[in-house]
C-alpha cells in the first residue's frame, strides 16, 4: 500500500508562513514515493490550494456533522470539496477533549465527509490512564465499533494516535504499534490504510513506517518545521 503522510498543522501557521513552506518541501515532495497531503486551518485551504498544482493533497482538519444550513462556526463536507479537500481529519483526540466530541458524533461527521467524495481520517487512542489499565486495545476497538457505523471500512482511514504519546515527545514501542495496528486491521480490513501519529518526527519516521500494518503517518509538531517535515518525506 502506498504510505500516506499528512501534515496536521492545527492552530498554526498564517497565510505569509505557507508559501515559502510549501517551497521548501517541493523537491522532497516530488521526489517522495508517499502521498502527502497538507491540512492546514480552514482560513488557509484557500492559501494551500493555490499551490495544488505540486502534488500534494490537502486536508481539513474537522467538518460539520451536518450537511448545510444554520450551523454557525461549522465547515460543511460540500465546502471543503470546492476547496479542493479531499482528506478530512474527524476525532482528533484534542477536539474529544476540548469539544466533547464523541465517537457517534464522529461517525456523523464522517458520513457527511463520504457523503461529499471526502476520505475521512478517523483518529483514535488511549489516554495515558487506559494505558496504565491494560485498556489499549478494547478502547481502540469501543472507538472504531461506534465510529464507523454504518460506514464501509475500505473507504476511510484509522489514525492511532495514542494521546499520552500527542506532543510529548514520547512513543509507544515499536511492538506495542504493532499490536494495536494489528488489531485495528482486523477490523478495518486489507484495503483500509492505519497512520500512525504522537510525537512522530525525523529522528523515527523511518522505523515507524516500517512497522507492520503501519501505512503512514500523521504528524504534528514535526510538520511545522519544513526541514524536518521534508527529511520525513524523504523517507518514504
Ligand atoms: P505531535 O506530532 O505534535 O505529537 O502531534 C500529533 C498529532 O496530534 C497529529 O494529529
Amino acid at each position: 500500500m502506498k504510505k500516506l503522510i499528512i501534515a496536521n498543522w492545527k492552530m498554526n501557521m498564517t497565510s505569509v508562513d505557507v508559501v515559502p513552506f510549501l517551497e521548501e518541501i517541493f523537491p522532497s515532495v516530488e521526489a517522495s514515493n508517499a502521498d502527502i497531503v497538507i491540512a492546514p486551518s480552514f482560513p488557509l485551504l484557500s492559501v494551500v490550494r493555490g499551490q495544488l498544482e505540486k502534488p500534494l493533497m490537502l486536508g481539513a482538519q474537522d467538518v460539520s456533522a451536518f450537511s448545510k444550513g444554520a450551523y454557525t462556526g461549522d465547515v460543511a463536507a460540500e465546502q471543503l470539496v470546492d476547496m479542493r479537500v479531499k482528506f478530512a481529519i474527524v476525532g482528533h483526540s484534542e477536539r474529544r477533549a476540548q469539544h466533547n466530541e464523541t465517537n457517534a458524533l464522529c461517525n456523523e461527521k464522517m458520513l457527511r465527509a463520504l457523503e461529499a467524495g471526502i476520505t475521512p481520517v478517523y483518529c483514535i487512542g488511549e489516554s495515558a490512564e487506559e494505558k496504565k489499565n491494560g485498556e489499549t486495545l478494547a478502547v481502540v476497538k469501543k472507538q472504531l465499533k461506534e465510529g464507523l457505523k454504518n460506514i464501509d471500512t475500505s473507504k476511510v482511514i484509522v489514525a492511532y494516535e495514542p494521546v499520552w504519546a500527542i506532543g510529548t515527545g514520547v512513543t509507544p514501542t515499536a511492538e506495542e504499534i504493532e499490536t494495536t495496528h494489528a488489531a485495528i486491521r482486523k477490523i478495518v480490513g486489507a484495503h483500509a490504510r492505519i497512520l500512525y501519529g504522537g510525537s512522530a518526527n525525523e529522528k523515527n519516521a523511518a522505523e515507524i513506517l516500517h512497522i507492520t500494518n503501519v501505512d503512514g503517518l500523521l504528524v504534528g509538531s514535526a510538520s511545522l518545521n519544513s526541514h524536518k517535515f521534508a527529511s520525513i518525506i524523504q523517507t518514504v
